[in-house]
C-alpha cells in the first residue's frame, strides 16, 4: 500500500498546529517536513524548535527533509525534535555515509535525497546504509512546480539496482505529484508520495489522499 507524505511547506505557516490536524484526520501517513537553510536551496524554512513544537500536535510520524548544507552539524538538533525519518541530501555532504550510520545508530530512519540531475551511481556504495531513498522529482526549494517526467524512468531504474543489490529499501517521491499523475509514479515504483501543494490548495485535502490511495 502506498504511503502519502503531505508537505507541510504549503500550509499556512500562521497556522501550523491547525493544518497538521487537519491532514492527519484527512488520512495521512506520514508528515513532510522540508528544512531549507537559503544555501543549499533558494528559500529558508523551519528549523528544529517549530519541528519540537508541533510534537504536540499530532501522532504522524516525522519526515523531516533536510535541504541545508552541512546537514552533518545539525542531526542531533533533527533527532532531538522529532525526526523519525531524517533524510539529507546526497549533495550536501562529503561524508554521506558516515552520517547515514549515524543517524541510524540513533534510532532514527536515514533517508538519502537525490537532486534530479544526480546520477544514481552515487548510490552504489551508500546504499545499503540507507532507510529510505528520495527521489527528488522537482528542483527542490519550492512546492507547487511541475514534475520531472524522466523521473519515472529514475525510479524504475533505482527499483532495479536495489533488486540486483538484493536490498528492499522504501523509496520515497517528491515533487509535483499530484492526483493524476499519482498513479504512474507508484506504478514506476514509490512507495511513498510527498504531496504539498496538491492537497493543502485542494478544498478537501482528505478526498484527495482516499485518490491518491485508491489509484
Ligand atoms: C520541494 C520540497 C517538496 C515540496 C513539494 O523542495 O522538497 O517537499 O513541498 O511540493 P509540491 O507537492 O507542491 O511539489
Ligand atoms: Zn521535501
Amino acid at each position: 500500500m502506498i504511503q502519502i507524505a503531505p508537505s507541510i511547506l504549503s500550509a499556512d505557516f500562521a497556522n501550523l498546529g491547525e493544518e497538521v490536524k487537519k491532514v492527519e484526520d484527512a488520512g495521512a501517513d506520514l508528515l513532510h517536513i522540508d528544512v531549507m537553510d537559503g544555501h543549499f536551496v533558494p528559500n529558508l524554512t523551519i528549523g528544529p524548535p517549530v519541528i519540537s513544537h508541533l510534537k504536540g500536535r499530532t501522532s504522524l510520524p516525522f519526515d523531516v527533509h533536510l535541504m541545508i548544507e552541512n546537514p552533518e552539524n545539525y542531526i542531533d538538533e533533527y533527532i532531538k525534535a522529532g525526526a523519525q525519518i531524517l533524510t539529507v541530501h546526497i549533495e550536501a555532504s562529503v561524508h554521506v555515509h558516515r552520517l547515514l550510520s549515524y543517524i541510524r545508530s540513533k534510532g532514527v530512519i536515514p533517508g538519502v535525497a537525490l537532486n534530479p540531475g544526480t546520477p544514481l551511481q552515487n548510490l552504489e556504495y551508500i546504499l545499503d546504509q540507507a532507510g529510505m531513498v528520495l527521489i527528488m522529482s522537482v528542483n527542490p526549494g519550492f512546492g507547487g512546480q511541475a514534475f520531472i517526467p524522466q523521473m519515472k524512468e529514475k525510479i524504475k531504474a533505482l527499483k532495479n539496482m536495489m533488486k540486483s543489490m538484493n536490498l528492499a529499501i522504501p523509496v520515497e517521491v517528491d515533487g509535483g505529484i499530484n492526483e493524476k499523475n499519482a498513479k504512474e509514479i507508484a506504478e514506476a515504483g514509490a512507495d511513498i508520495l510527498v504531496a504539498g501543494s496538491a492537497i493543502y490548495n485542494a478544498p478537501d485535502p482528505s478526498q484527495v489522499i482516499r485518490h491518491m490511495k485508491e489509484k
